[in-house]
C-alpha cells in the first residue's frame, strides 16, 4: 500500500517527491537513531512521504515526546493520518511552516529527522528550508538528513553539503546503508549545547 502510493505520486510529482521508493527500514533505523529521538522531547520530521522513517520515530521517542511531521503533498498527509493516528502532521513546505504556532515559548527541537530530497531543490530554496528550520533546534539538538550515495556529487548535492557545513555546530556523515535502494548516507548536524564553543 505504501509503495504503491509512493510510486504513484513519484510518477505524477517526481521533482518534490525526489525518489521512486519510500526508504528501507535499515535507512529508517540508521536515521532515526543519529538523530537522537530516543532522549527527545520535540521530534520533528520534514518530508515524512508515506511513513517509513516516522513508524521506527513512534517506536523509538519517549512517552512524553511530542511529534510533528510537516508534508507537501496532501496525499501523503492524508495516508499519514490515517496510519498514525496519534501523531500530528501538518500539510505545508518546510520553508514556510510558523513554528511559533506549534513549539511551546522557548522551546526547540532535540530531534529532527528530514527525508527531503536535497538534490532535487535549487541552492536558495535548500538555504531558505534550512534557514526556517535550523534555528529551531534545541541546544545540543541534531538534524539527521539523508543523501543518495553518488548524488552527493552532483552540484545540488555539493551545494547543499556546503550550506550544511557554514551551520553553526559539527556536521558528520554516517556510513552508507548499502541495504537502501539507492544506497544512502546520513548528515547529522548537531548544534553547541548552550554554552559551549562554536564547533
Ligand atoms: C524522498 S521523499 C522521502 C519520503 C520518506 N521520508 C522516505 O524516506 O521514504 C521526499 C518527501 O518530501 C516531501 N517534500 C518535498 N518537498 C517538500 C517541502 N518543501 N516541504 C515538505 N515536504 C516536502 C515529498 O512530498 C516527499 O514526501
Amino acid at each position: 500500500m505504501s509503495a504503491a502510493t509512493f510510486i504513484r505520486e513519484f510518477a505524477r510529482n517526481w521533482n518534490a517527491t525526489g525518489a521512486v521508493l519510500p526508504s528501507s527500514t535499515a535507512m529508517a533505523a540508521c536515521i532515526v537513531d543519529a538523530a537522537g529521538v530516543a532522549t527527545a522531547r520535540h521530534v520533528l520530521e520534514l518530508g515524512p512521504g508515506t511513513g517509513p522513517f516516522t513508524a521506527v520515530v513512534r517506536a523509538a521517542m519517549p512517552a512524553h515526546a511530542r511529534y510533528l511531521g510537516i508534508e507537501v503533498n496532501p496525499v501523503f498527509v492524508a495516508h499519514l493520518r490515517e496510519r498514525f493516528p496519534g501523531l500530528t502532521f501538518a500539510e505545508s513546505p518546510a520553508q514556510a511552516f510558523d513554528f511559533d504556532a506549534w513549539l511551546p515559548p522557548g522551546a526547540g527541537f532535540e530531534a529532527v529527522v528530514c527525508g527531503l530530497p536535497w538534490t532535487a531543490f535549487p541552492e536558495p530554496m535548500q538555504a531558505a528550508i534550512l534557514g526556517n528550520v535550523l534555528p529551531r533546534l534545541a541546544p545540543g539538538g541534531r538534524f539527521a538528513t539523508f543523501a543518495y550515495f553518488g548524488l552527493h556529487w552532483l552540484p545540488r548535492g555539493r551545494a547543499f553539503r556546503a550550506l550544511l557545513r557554514r551551520q553553526p555546530g559539527t556536521l558528520r556523515t554516517t556510513p552508507v546503508v548499502w541495504r537502501n535502494v539507492p544506497p544512502a548516507f546520513v548528515y547529522v548536524l548537531e548544534r553547541p549545547a548552550d554554552g559551549d564553543a562554536e564547533g
